[in-house]
């Protein structure tokens, strides 16, 4: 499958993404990484679009949280990635998490979509009104690290490296939202 990036969309789930959605969330397994946040048994998959909606605006937050958007990019009809947005940091996030985090299929890695989903990213953050973006990753997690370089990633000066809550070291970067000042 080729992609080019400017054939992405990205945008919410709906309700006819569900198997394709949970395809991805068991193939992502693999790498230890959650496409969903679907994990409270009980809940309908439009259920949980729809508390992924009400999370962008706000609504519905678990005690705690921040407002978040969940979008995934879309390639000719087929779910090849997401990305996770918080749109203001707490005590935690600030730490290890930060404003963005996303995932890519497997069968669509090494062709730009993570670049893509993370810029995409930025420009909800701009839209905000943040301009700048905390994004952490693994620090032998050599495709987020250059993801995140391509991006306008920085090391952050004060806290570059830290361990997360498993003991693994994290790399922390600021990126520019490109927000106008
Ligand atoms: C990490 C991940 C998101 C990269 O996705 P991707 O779509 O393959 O990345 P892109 O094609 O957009 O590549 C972006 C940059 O990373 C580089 N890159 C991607 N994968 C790489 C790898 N495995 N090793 C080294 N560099 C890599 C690309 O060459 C590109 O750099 P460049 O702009 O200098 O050429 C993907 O492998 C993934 O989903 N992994 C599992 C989940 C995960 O780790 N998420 C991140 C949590 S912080």
């Amino acid at each position: 499958m080729m992609i080019r990036s400017e054939d992405l969309d990205f945008r919410e789930l709906n309700s006819a993404d569900e198997q394709q959605a949970l395809d991805a969330h068991q193939e992502l397994l693999a790498d230890d990484f959650h496409f969903l946040f679907w994990t409270s048994k009980g809940e309908s998959w439009d259920e949980y679009t729809y508390r992924m909606l009400s999370w962008r605006r706000g609504e519905h937050l678990p005690e705690g949280w921040v407002r978040s958007g969940f979008f995934v990019a879309v390639d000719h009809g087929h779910i090849v990635g997401r990305v996770s947005v918080r749109y203001e940091l707490n005590e935690s996030l600030g730490h290890v998490g930060g404003h963005i985090g996303y995932g890519v299929l497997p069968e669509a890695r090494r062709q730009g979509v993570a670049a893509a989903l993370c810029r995409f990213g930025l420009q909800e953050l701009a839209a905000a009104g943040v301009d700048r973006a905390l994004i952490t990753c693994n620090a032998d997690n050599e495709g987020s690290k250059a993801t995140i370089i391509a991006c306008g990633g920085v090391l952050d000066a004060q806290l570059p490296t830290v361990r997360n809550a498993e003991g693994v070291e994290e790399l922390r970067f600021w990126v520019p939202t490109g927000r106008a000042s």
